[in-house]
């Protein structure tokens, strides 16, 4: 196995960065997903770490889906985060606490925050107007997902130990297979451009330490703010889940402090939706 991806951003970038330390990459790995938890699992690697791959063997989508990772085209890209960089003070509880204390779901709302950032700089004020953020992250073209963020936890005695935060981002391919033709787009189907995956990622990298950088600094109401301003699915958007309590349908009403999704039903009652799939409700 090689361990090199292809596309590992410039070494001199590290040293500005706040929350990528470190790179470790492979041309080709199962998921960096599981190699991140994994890894972070027996202590091999901390917060600050950056797993990439060429390709993945089983990359993984949330809610059991795969992730189509073949190589040369995408990026395939895990950083491990802990709990303290955002709240130095100590542990994080998972349950209760107030709207101001360090949430895990911002994490991926400032992910998708930043990933739409470099998107919309990327394909220009032309095809910007189509992007669209899907609560919690996907980020979608004209409907189609161009990247697709899974962010997993390992708790250990009722607190968050670490965050793997994993994205996937579609940057040169042509076409994709048939089962998922129609729900996937890459930048260069958007634009017709080549982009360097290099330059995407160190983009990326980039804009999510200014907004991870946020989230340390007290300001996640801004980033939850930016969230809603990209996203069409943030208020008014006809929208239907199904969790626990079964199928919930209503229209969307913003996002409350912890970055759920408040979903207003037909008798009026707001429900926070804190997970799972969302979907249009026709
Ligand atoms: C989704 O949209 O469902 C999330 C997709 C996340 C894909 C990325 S690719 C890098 C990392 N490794 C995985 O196995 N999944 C994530």
């Amino acid at each position: 196995m090689k361990d090199y991806c292809g596309y590992e951003p410039d070494i001199s970038a590290l040293s500005a960065w706040r929350f990528t330390r470190r790179v470790i990459s492979w041309d080709v790995v199962d998921s960096t997903n599981n190699r991140a938890m994994e890894m972070a699992r027996y202590g091999e690697i901390g917060p600050g770490a950056l797993l990439l791959s060429g390709a993945q063997t089983a990359g993984r989508g949330r809610t059991g889906h795969d992730w189509f990772s073949e190589p040369e085209t995408g990026i395939y890209a895990t950083l491990v985060l802990s709990p303290a960089e955002f709240r130095p003070t100590g542990a994080l509880m998972i349950q209760g606490g107030a709207g101001q204390e360090f949430q895990p779901g911002w994490i991926t709302l400032a992910a998708g925050v930043a990933v739409h950032r470099v998107l919309a700089a990327l394909v220009g004020p032309d095809a910007e107007g189509a992007l669209d953020l899907k609560w919690p992250n996907d980020v979608l073209w004209e409907g189609r997902k161009v990247c697709g963020i899974l962010a997993e936890s390992e708790v250990r005695e009722g607190e968050i130990a670490f965050v793997v935060l994993g994205i996937g981002v579609n940057v040169g391919q042509t076409r994709f297979p048939d089962e998922i033709l129609d729900r996937a787009v890459s930048l260069r189907m958007i634009t017709g451009i080549g982009y360097s995956r290099r330059d995407v990622l160190t983009r990326l990298l980039n804009a999510l330490d200014q907004t991870l950088s946020m989230l340390a600094g007290g300001r996640a109401r801004e980033v939850l703010g930016e969230w809603e301003r990209a996203s069409s699915y943030a208020r008014g958007r006809r929208v239907e889940t199904r969790g626990p309590g079964g199928l919930l349908r209503g229209v969307t009403d913003g996002l409350d402090p912890g970055g759920a999704l408040r979903l207003r039903t037909p008798d009026g009652t707001v429900h926070a939706i804190h997970g799972g799939e969302i979907f249009d409700w026709e």
